[in-house]
């Protein structure tokens, strides 16, 4: 089996259970939605939530109004999950596109997106060219005078998530990878507590193309 099937059948495991059983579960995605408002944009821009799991960030950003919606991952379950919730909640049809972040397929050929959002992915890409084909992504589709939001584990966090390993950062780490386009809006850390109780200490970035 190659990695990216391995990793889909992995996923798809994990997102075997209820939302809240899930160690990166948030109730309200409250740091996230204060860095989104800090963009002031239109309700009907282009928004991409990659690695979007099952997040209730789609309910906040609806119930805010944004109105094009888009959300990708890798496991087909939770985006089946994802997409029947926002269904019956919100009577919304959620665009969902199956894809791998380190070898995308489908998510290469989308039109300019206003408004990338990670949170709690890209920390699980461990090899370079993962992270090179990850980054590229962001360039080939974030439109210009878009912004990219991510958030991922600090580099005091911790060092496994859902049995894999990480890789740690700080906002200087994503400007670099992002390159001198990319212009660093806002960064603050950020320790989200589990829905064990466990301290998670993140890094949340958001940054604006020029
Ligand atoms: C820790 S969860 C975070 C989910 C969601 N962003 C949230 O905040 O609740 C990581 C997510 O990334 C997805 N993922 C992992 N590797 C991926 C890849 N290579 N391409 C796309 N999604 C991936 C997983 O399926 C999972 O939904």
């Amino acid at each position: 089996m190659n990695n990216s099937r391995h990793l889909k059948k992995h996923w798809n495991k994990a997102y075997n259970k209820d939302d809240n059983q899930l160690g990166w579960f948030e109730e309200n995605p409250t740091q996230t939605m204060q860095l989104i408002e800090e963009c002031k944009l239109e309700t009907n821009v282009r928004i991409l939530n990659v690695g979007v799991g099952t997040t209730t960030l789609i309910d906040s950003l609806l119930d805010t109004g944004y109105t094009n919606l888009l959300a990708n991952d890798l496991s087909d379950l939770a985006l089946e999950k994802l997409k029947e919730r926002i269904k019956k909640s919100h009577n919304y049809n959620l665009n969902c596109i199956t894809d791998d972040l380190t070898d995308p397929k489908e998510l290469q050929n989308l039109e300019p997106i206003d408004l990338w959002i990670d949170r709690a992915v890209l920390h699980f890409f461990l090899k370079e060219e993962e992270q090179t084909a990850y980054f590229n992504l962001i360039k080939k589709i974030v439109a210009k005078n878009g912004y990219v939001f991510i958030a991922v584990f600090a580099l005091d966090g911790a060092e496994k998530c859902c049995g894999l390993d990480l890789k740690r950062y700080n906002s200087d780490m994503i400007q670099n990878s992002l390159g001198s386009d990319f212009q660093l809006i806002n960064s603050f850390n950020y320790t989200f507590i589990n829905p064990f109780g466990g301290e998670r200490p993140y890094v949340y970035t958001l940054f604006k193309r020029q």
